[in-house]
């Protein structure tokens, strides 16, 4: 059987004092889009650069495709492709003078793809890099990330400065990046972000791993919340004694309410009512990490 296309086996990194990484272990399957979530300060961006040899681990070990991630660094580099969090480019490049350089650096690329990248993130090429918007930089992180069709992609908050339509081409792009058989895997503070185009994801929390989860069991589990408005005031009592809902609280003629499960009968209760409008609020990391340390608390 083929090796995983990403391992991280006991993974620690300590920088003096600070614990960034404490004993992570999990495996990224191919063809997978893989969610790296957590908070600021999680250790998110120190597990990559581990995976990357950027930084060595104080003990445990990465693999890529089966390849040591510090011995075996020069072959890995030629199948990967990899947006950093703080990617530097040279100002005084335009864009495209820039993936010209990076390509001549990873000996050529199919520009036809390039191109084509470029068009479906609406990346303006011409600009000097000075010039670029963050968003139309990141735009180029991208693109590099991609020029060589790598068989894994490595993105350290891909979508950090994104416009939603080109947030939704960018999902398309891991998607059919995936579908051929490539693996994906990106990190993110909020489960909002990616929870459309991730198979799995991690939690990660001062360093520990909380959970692995895929998004299809997450979303069974997810406590879900609804905010309604009302053509009168309303009692938050009345809801809950609704089934599915474990927290409800009014203001007036809104009502917030959190529910597990179908929202059936909590619709049945509000259309009772006169309820005049629904608007459904995703679930937010927190959210999810306050539900994962209940289950803690429970267990
Ligand atoms: N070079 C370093 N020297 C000292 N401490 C570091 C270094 N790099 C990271 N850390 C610490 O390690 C911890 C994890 O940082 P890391 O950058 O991995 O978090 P992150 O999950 O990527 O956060 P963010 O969402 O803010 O990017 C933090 O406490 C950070 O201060
Ligand atoms: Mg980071």
């Amino acid at each position: 059987m083929a090796p995983a296309p990403i391992e991280i086996d006991s993974l620690t990194k300590r920088f003096g004092d600070v614990v960034a990484v404490d004993d992570v272990t999990f495996e990224i399957e191919r063809g997978e889009i893989f969610g790296f979530l957590g908070p600021n300060g999680a250790g998110k961006s120190t597990t990559i650069r581990c995976l990357l040899d950027l930084i060595r681990p104080t003990s445990g070990s990465c693999r890529v495709l089966g390849l040591d991630s510090r011995k075996d660094a020069v072959e890995i580099r030629r199948h990967l492709g990899f947006l950093p969090s703080d990617l530097a480019l040279y100002p005084n490049l335009t864009g495209r003078q820039t993936l010209e350089f990076l390509a001549h650096l990873r000996g050529g690329v199919d520009w036809t793809w390039v191109d084509a990248l470029a068009d479906r993130l609406d990346a303006d090429l011409t600009r000097r890099v000075a010039e670029y918007s963050s968003g139309n930089r990141q735009k180029v992180g991208i693109i590099q990330a991609f020029m060589n069709r790598p068989e894994v992609v490595v993105l350290d908050e891909p979508i950090t400065g994104l416009d939603p339509l080109v947030q939704l081409e960018f999902h398309g792009l891991l998607r059919e990046h995936a579908a051929e058989g490539n693996t994906v895997f990106l990190s993110s503070h909020t489960l909002s972000e990616v929870e459309r185009v991730t198979d799995r994801v991690a939690f990660i929390r001062r360093g520990r791993l909380v959970a692995v989860e895929s998004m299809d069991d997450l979303r069974d589990k997810a406590v879900r919340r609804l905010r309604l408005e009302f053509a009168a005031p309303v009692e938050a009592e009345a809801f809950l004694a609704v089934e599915g809902v474990h927290e409800a609280t009014a203001d007036g003629a809104t009502l917030t309410v959190q529910y597990e499960g179908s929202m059936a009968p909590l619709l049945r209760a509000a259309t009772e009512r006169d309820v005049i409008s629904v608007e459904s609020g995703s679930i937010d990391l927190d959210e999810m990490f306050l539900e994962f340390y209940r289950d803690e608390v429970q267990a």
